[in-house]
């Protein structure tokens, strides 16, 4: 191929910048033409371009956002915009296109490759939720940022002798919330994927509390896919007499500087796009298995179920209190 295309879409996840830099480079060391569309799909079909060359991807390593914007596009979610979205390849000669984003953006690249563009989708979002890899870019970030805050709301529950019910983001699945709940050693993870049992929790914070030497202050772990948070704080200070607030950490999860994980995985994943379409390969997800890049059919990709780290929940449990 001689002419390739990228683009971030749905929500953005520190690290892309990486990815983008890495599709980029590669490309244009390999004698392709790189062109960034802004805004996703809505880019696409709006023709918001611009011609990269290795200095429009200069200092932006270290920067969390994405520098190409991103969108949701409705359009693309029916054929009608997708044949569009072909026609304007088509009309500025792109050959491939590399599609930064989570599943639903992933589903646009599948039908976009069906029509005859070769697309290679590159997980980044930060919720972890993408069933053929590992890893995605930007849910390292996001964790510690989620760690680095709750620690400092530990503070202040501590100093209340407070519950605080804290909840992160990860849409409908729980991986950043049981992560971030053993990194800062909170009494309970409460997510979609294991049954939780609210008054099972409440009795144990009101044993350790009777407890000669006893702890008075609590933190749960809440996955936004729950959709609880505020009935179960107050559901908890019912049970248990704790002065107990609801945390919503909200878009602060998305922001900052990618960790050295996610700008490495990034990058190898970057690398490893354009290597695939150089070879005229297209209809691929670039993931991790084995701590490895590799790449997989893409409706093969998404269609797998992710295991849920269920054993982290044990630990989780034997190592709170
Ligand atoms: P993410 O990629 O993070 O999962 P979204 O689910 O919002 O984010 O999807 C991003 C964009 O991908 C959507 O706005 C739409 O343009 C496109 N998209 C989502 N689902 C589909 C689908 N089933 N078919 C085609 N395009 C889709
Ligand atoms: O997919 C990333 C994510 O931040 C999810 O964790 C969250 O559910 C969703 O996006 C929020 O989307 P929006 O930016 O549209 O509020």
């Amino acid at each position: 191929m001689k002419k390739i295309g990228v683009l971030t879409s749905g929500g953005d996840a520190p690290g892309m910048n990486a990815a983008v830099r890495a599709v980029a480079r590669t490309a244009l060391s390999k004698g392709m033409e790189v062109i960034g569309i802004q805004r996703g799909y809505v880019g696409l079909l709006n023709r918001e371009f611009v011609e990269m060359n290795a200095r429009s991807v200069s200092g932006i390593i270290q920067r969390g956002g994405t520098c190409l914007y991103t969108a949701r596009c409705p359009e693309f979610r029916n054929m009608e915009g997708v044949l569009k979205g072909k026609e304007v390849c088509e009309e500025i000669g792109l050959e491939g296109l590399v599609v930064i984003g989570g599943d639903g953006s992933f589903r646009g690249a599948g039908d976009l490759s069906s029509v005859g563009i070769p697309c290679i989708g590159i997980p980044g979002t930060i919720d972890n939720d993408i069933q053929c890899t590992e890893y995605t870019i930007g849910y390292d970030t996001a964790m510690n940022t989620a760690m680095e805050m709750i620690d400092k709301l530990r503070d202040t529950t501590q100093s209340h002798d407070r519950c605080s019910v804290v909840e992160v983001m990860g849409r409908r699945a729980g991986f950043i919330a049981v992560n971030v709940a053993m990194a800062v050693g909170a009494e309970a993870a409460i997510t979609v994927e294991r049954q939780y049992d609210l008054n099972e929790i409440a009795k144990k914070m009101i044993k350790t509390m009777s407890e000669k030497g006893g702890k008075h202050h609590f933190i749960l772990v809440v996955a936004e896919g729950v959709g609880q948070t505020e009935n179960i704080a107050r559901e908890i200070q019912e049970m248990t007499g704790v002065e107990s607030r609801a945390t919503i950490l909200g878009h602060v999860q998305r922001g900052g500087s990618p960790t050295l994980r996610d700008r490495i995985v990034a990058t190898e994943m970057g690398y490893h796009a354009v290597e695939l379409l150089e070879q005229g390969i297209g209809n691929r997800i670039v993931g991790l298995k084995g701590g490895k890049v590799y790449d997989i059919d893409l409706q093969e990709g998404l269609n797998m179920k992710k295991a849920f780290i269920d054993q982290r929940y044990d630990i989780l449990g034997a190592t709170a209190y």
